[in-house]
């Protein structure tokens, strides 16, 4: 459906801590470029910044990452971007080495780990993962553009052991991601992740628990992101399927509205990346990406956010960041109190305790939890049915 039609106290301290742990053209379709996507009215354009010196970018940083939102800084060249213009400069820094190359028969690239399905889902994988060689990667994928396949392929290689990239790595302008780290409160950037996709291969909706400097390093890529705080407007996955972190609405071009009706009141931020855009993705925040050129590149600097500590007490009111990071920690909770296996019925346990005022032992156990983060017990029922509602009792399958 086109989105544009319808358009507690001391001993809660220990259960706290743990709590805080459109409408587009097909994607898939052919011409090599694709023209930006239109958005809702609503939605607002994600601020642009030029690089002008590294304390005035500081200084508009602090702020905004104190408030957790998102920035584009134009011209900050930490990566030479006319050397990436070439296909073939990637494949002499990666050599012979093999990477990961996903392998979707449609535009669609959905992550998932078979590790997190902690709760035994019946989980078919959507995406091949295959170990390639970036000639191989090249090659394959002109081939697929030649047969005007929909099937498309995505390099997503993690550059930490990269030791024949070395070189490269020294030309990087390391000073200012490190300065935005040190000046916003968050961990060293320690990881990298290189991004090489065919036009039109898509990341769905999801969320990253880290801070992310995201620097496009070659063609369009498009991006629509929504706020952390919008949990219950995006309908995330159980925490323990394997597409934890994953928001079942999948895609904002072509949500299913009937399903996920809270989606209609999500307000998205939206850009075209181009090469030398830097983009600073807070903690958290839900993203889509798509690629409008073929072989568009982006390489992301991630860096941690220090945990949130305790050590002056737990504080009176907790923000709407940290309670929703309660939401997903409350959800983790009962899955290892009442078994990881019984999720679906405890969350549907839960809702139907909320409903009906029964006193049943998940109910307990939630409120117990809530009351350690200070919750008020007025909140507490809406608090819960906003973690449960559209997301339980459901079939996982069809949103994968
Ligand atoms: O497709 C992408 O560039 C995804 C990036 C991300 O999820 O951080
Ligand atoms: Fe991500």
């Amino acid at each position: 459906m086109a989105l544009a039609a319808v358009k507690a106290g001391e001993a809660g301290s220990d259960a706290a801590r743990l709590l805080m742990g459109g409408y587009s053209q097909n994607a898939c379709v052919t011409p090599l470029a694709l023209s930006p996507s239109r958005w809702p009215e609503t939605y607002v354009p994600i601020r642009r910044i030029q690089f002008t010196s590294m304390d005035e970018v500081l200084e508009i940083m602090k702020p905004q990452s104190a408030d957790g939102i998102p920035l584009i800084i134009e011209g900050s060249e930490i990566v030479e971007v006319e050397k990436w213009a070439s296909p073939s400069f990637v494949q002499s820094l990666l050599k012979d080495k093999k990477v990961l190359v996903k392998k979707s028969a449609t535009c669609k690239f959905r992550y998932f780990d078979l590790k997190k399905n902690i709760g035994k889902f019946d989980f078919q994988q959507p995406v091949e993962e295959v170990q390639e060689t970036f000639s191989e990667f090249s090659r394959e994928s002109e081939k697929l553009l030649e047969e005007g396949s929909d099937a498309r392929m995505y390099l997503q290689e993690t550059l930490s052991g990269h030791c024949e990239m070395a070189e490269e790595f020294a030309t990087w302008k390391w000073e200012l991601p490190i300065r935005i780290s040190a000046a916003c409160g968050w961990g060293l950037p320690d990881s990298n992740e290189l991004f090489v996709g065919m036009h039109g291969a898509e990341t769905p909706l999801h969320f990253d628990e880290r801070e992310n400097l995201f620097f496009q390093i070659r063609g369009q890529k498009e991006i629509v992101v929504f706020p952390f705080v919008d949990y219950k407007r995006l309908y995330p996955f159980p925490t323990t399927h394997p597409c934890d972190r994953q928001s079942m609405v999948g895609s904002p071009v072509d949500p299913d509205v009937t399903a996920f009706p809270e989606f209609l009141g999500a307000v998205g931020h939206f850009a075209t990346l181009k090469a030398g855009d830097l983009l600073y993705l807070p903690y958290g925040w839900w993203h889509w990406l798509r690629n409008l050129e073929h072989m568009a590149m982006s390489i992301s600097f991630w860096s941690t956010t220090p945990s949130t500590d305790f050590a002056n007490g737990i504080p009176d009111k907790f923000t709407d960041h940290m309670l929703t990071r309660v939401k997903r920690n409350l959800e983790s909770l009962i899955a290892q109190q009442f078994g990881p296996e019984n999720l679906n019925s405890s969350m549907l346990d839960l809702k139907k305790a909320v409903e009906s005022k029964e006193d049943v032992a998940v109910l307990q156990y939630a409120r117990s939890l809530l009351s350690a983060v200070k919750l008020p017990p007025e909140e507490q029922d809406g608090f819960l049915l906003e973690v449960v509602q559209g997301r339980f009792g459901i079939d996982w399958n069809r949103y994968v």
